[in-house]
């Protein structure tokens, strides 16, 4: 084992979203959001799961608190739900649901948690979707207006606030593959929404500097590590493609104030991208304090040669349409193992890689990681605990990678684990499990896993151990 030692001022925390812990769908006047809508419909989620119950958090937030607290974490990462503080998605805000953010923050400071509040983590309020959603230009303008809101109600209290949640998901699984809500296979109109929710991060991210000039700007992305088959020149092009779409289409207009060239060539067949006005990428620029990086799995691709069978392996959930608007002529290939739950591969040494190429393109960049961590299949033993050792060993891998990271000039200021309690996983509904903290659905009793407690000594002392060997998934401890 080698030891890793973290400052004291790096920032150890937990992460959630609204729609995937709050429960209380109807209640208190909250709207219906694209999430309520997509998991209401029989095939979406598995075992027809809903958002609706959840982690009863909207109930349980006080006691929720608690344990953040308990665990030693300097900061909590959550979301707000807009259509409980804007039910509609524009015009009056909603007093009962703006009370109780209000609630939670308050109740974060009071316990020495810093707030740091997603805007929007993928739960658009149905009309706004009804009247186009994301690839409508309108969305981006209702955002703002949203954005204000909040700010204004919450704005000095709230230490980070962060744009969007992965804008990749929203977009590519929303409107290209559909295994997220809306559910829309359109490959135009995923690109039309890449393009209006980089505004909308724009938009709000002028209304911080606003209206809360004090606090933090962030903005949070998955950003993939791309890797060829081989080093042939036409593998190296499937990884150019795919780093267009998958990170350049963000990092572009939002560090670099424009979208990469080679991006629009390679989708013209797909659309002009004339939706992208005069000034928009100016706009879209805004700087940020910290750019948030959640990282949990690589990617490997090929060129397909158009006739061997295709792997597809994507992992980002089984559809007839591909996510990769534009780029169907790139295979993604199965990786070695070991893999979580959820069939991703385990692959620390990425995140290392993603920080330092983040480290070289953008220097000066601060960089937090904002979610990592592992679903596994938790068996509660006879004596009432969940010994997951496959999570500690995933997280203090990842934790050791990013401090790699940070002893080779990466600026990575903070670590929040993914995710603080079991919860709804979108399309895999109750059957994945992320928390450190376990969640039985009937009765909404949190437990301990083991993981918990090894990430409040972490917390709580800065100090890692890491396995010297590179095997991964062996020879765990806590
Ligand atoms: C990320 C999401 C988060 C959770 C994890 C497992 O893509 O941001 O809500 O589903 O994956």
């Amino acid at each position: 084992m080698t030891a890793r030692n973290f400052p004291e001022d790096f920032v150890w925390g937990s992460a959630t979203a609204a729609y995937q812990i709050e429960g209380a769908a109807t209640e208190d006047g909250r709207g219906p959001s694209i999430w309520d809508t997509y998991s209401h419909t029989p095939g979406r989620t598995r075992n027809g799961d809903t958002g609706d119950v959840a982690a009863d958090h909207y109930h349980r937030w006080s006691q929720d608190l608690d344990h953040i607290a308990e665990l030693g974490l300097g900061a909590y990462r959550f979301s707000i739900s807009w259509p409980r503080v804007q039910p509609g998605g524009s015009g009056r805000f909603h007093q009962a649901g703006l009370d109780f953010y209000a609630r939670l923050v308050d109740g974060l400071l009071e316990r020495g948690v810093r707030p740091v509040a997603t805007m929007y983590h993928w739960d658009l309020p149905q009309e706004l979707e009804d009247a186009g959603g994301w690839p409508a230009r309108e969305t981006a303008l209702r955002f703002e207006e949203y954005a204000s809101g909040i700010v204004a109600a919450l704005g000095d209290r709230v230490h980070t606030w962060t744009t969007l949640n992965e804008p990749w998901c929203s977009a590519y699984l929303g409107y290209g593959s559909g295994v997220h809500a809306p559910g829309r296979t359109e490959p135009a109109a995923a690109l039309a929404a890449v393009h209006h929710l980089n505004l909308a991060h724009g938009l709000a991210g002028r209304v911080v500097r606003e209206l809360a000039p004090d606090a933090e700007l962030s903005v949070t992305l998955n950003l993939h590590v791309v890797r060829g088959a081989s080093d042939s020149t036409a593998d190296s092009d499937a990884v150019r493609r795919i780093d267009a779409l998958a990170n350049r289409a963000f990092l572009g207009p939002m560090l670099d104030g424009a979208y990469p060239a080679d991006l629009l060539a390679d989708t013209a067949a797909v659309t002009d991208w004339s939706f992208v006005r005069q000034g928009d990428e100016k706009l879209i620029a805004v700087p940020l304090d910290v750019l948030g990086v959640n990282y949990y799995s690589s990617t490997l691709v090929r060129t397909w040669d158009g006739h061997s069978a295709r792997s597809d392996a994507d992992g980002h959930g089984a559809s007839a349409h591909s996510p990769w608007v534009g780029a169907d002529d790139v295979d993604f290939l199965p990786q070695p193992g070991p893999y979580t739950a959820m069939g991703w591969n385990i692959d620390p040494p990425a995140l290392t890689e993603l920080l330092l190429r983040l480290h070289r393109e953008y220097p000066g960049q601060p960089l937090m990681i904002t979610e990592n961590g592992a679903a596994f299949d938790d068996v509660v033993s006879a004596d009432g605990r969940v010994h997951d050792d496959r999570r500690i060993d995933y997280l203090r891998r990842h934790i050791g990678a990013m401090a790699d990271a940070r002893a080779q000039g990466a600026d990575v200021r903070g670590y929040f684990v993914w995710s603080l309690l079991d919860n709804f996983e979108w399309g895999y509904g109750y059957d994945r499990r992320f928390g450190i903290i376990r969640v039985d659905y009937d009765t909404q009793e949190r437990t301990w896993k083991d993981s918990a407690h090894w990430y409040r000594h972490l917390a709580t002392n800065g100090q890692l151990s890491v396995p010297d060997s590179s095997s991964v998934g062996v020879g765990v401890s806590s």
